[in-house]
């Protein structure tokens, strides 16, 4: 099973979005887009339009974040967009396993993200219809956070779920990760990692997502 490295431009120069994605495009698996309204979250990025328009010039997969409310009526939109994955968060969604089928039945896999402080047993019924659980590894809303030491149990509980499901389903970590934090992440059991200061404020951003990989490949459980 592969591991995936998905740098978050959220502290990038965000008037050149595309520029931005191309620094990191021969070694990142994805690119993380993080969607915030305002409301579910106490900061504001970019939406769907923007999101539509980047993806007419993007080579690498999309990866959406969506800290949204309703995300019942807005996330379907980013699948039909071209995302190849979308993630909303549980904490936001009436009908979460509609949400998912409607990302799948777009081509987009379906991810859902727990904050920290949701029990990541929420997603007990719900694994059967969904391909990534994002585990928060700090409050969502802004980058270049501390790592929350704390989430690493619920890393290791969201594995074991996924893994109870069978089929496919990724573990995902967003927040702080690092190269002094991503080989506690996916010695719990993540391999999809995002990372947004760690790899925009080396000076080799590409070059980074590759010791990035690297790190997460040696620490992996066996
Ligand atoms: C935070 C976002 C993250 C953020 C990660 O709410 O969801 O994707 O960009 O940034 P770093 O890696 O700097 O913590
Ligand atoms: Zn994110």
């Amino acid at each position: 099973m592969g591991l995936r490295i998905c740098p978050s431009v959220l502290n990038t120069d965000l008037s050149n979005l595309a520029a931005e994605v191309e620094r990191v495009s021969r070694s990142a698996d994805f690119v993380h887009l993080d969607v915030m309204d305002n409301h579910f979250v106490p900061n504001l990025t970019f939406g769907l339009p923007v999101v539509a328009a980047l993806m007419q010039h993007c080579t690498v997969p999309a990866d959406c974040h969506l800290m949204i409310e309703d995300p019942d009526r807005w996330a379907p939109g980013y699948a039909e967009a071209g995302a190849a994955s979308v993630t909303f968060h549980v904490e936001a969604a009436a009908r979460p396993a509609q949400i998912c089928r409607d990302l799948r039945s777009h081509g987009a896999r379906a991810g859902v993200a727990v904050n920290p402080g949701t029990d990541v047993r929420v997603l007990d019924d719900l694994v059967g219809e969904l391909d990534m659980i994002l585990v928060m590894t700090v409050e969502p809303g802004f980058g270049g956070q501390a790592f929350l030491e704390e989430a690493l149990p619920k890393i290791a509980h969201a594995r074991a779920l996924a893994d109870r499901a069978g089929g496919d389903v990724w573990v995902q970590v967003d927040g702080g990760v690092d190269e002094r934090t991503i080989e506690r992440c996916a010695g719990a059991g993540a391999d999809v990692f995002v990372a947004g200061s760690a790899v925009y404020g080396a000076s080799d951003p590409a070059a980074m997502v590759e010791r990035l990989r690297s790190l997460a490949t040696e620490a992996r459980p066996t």
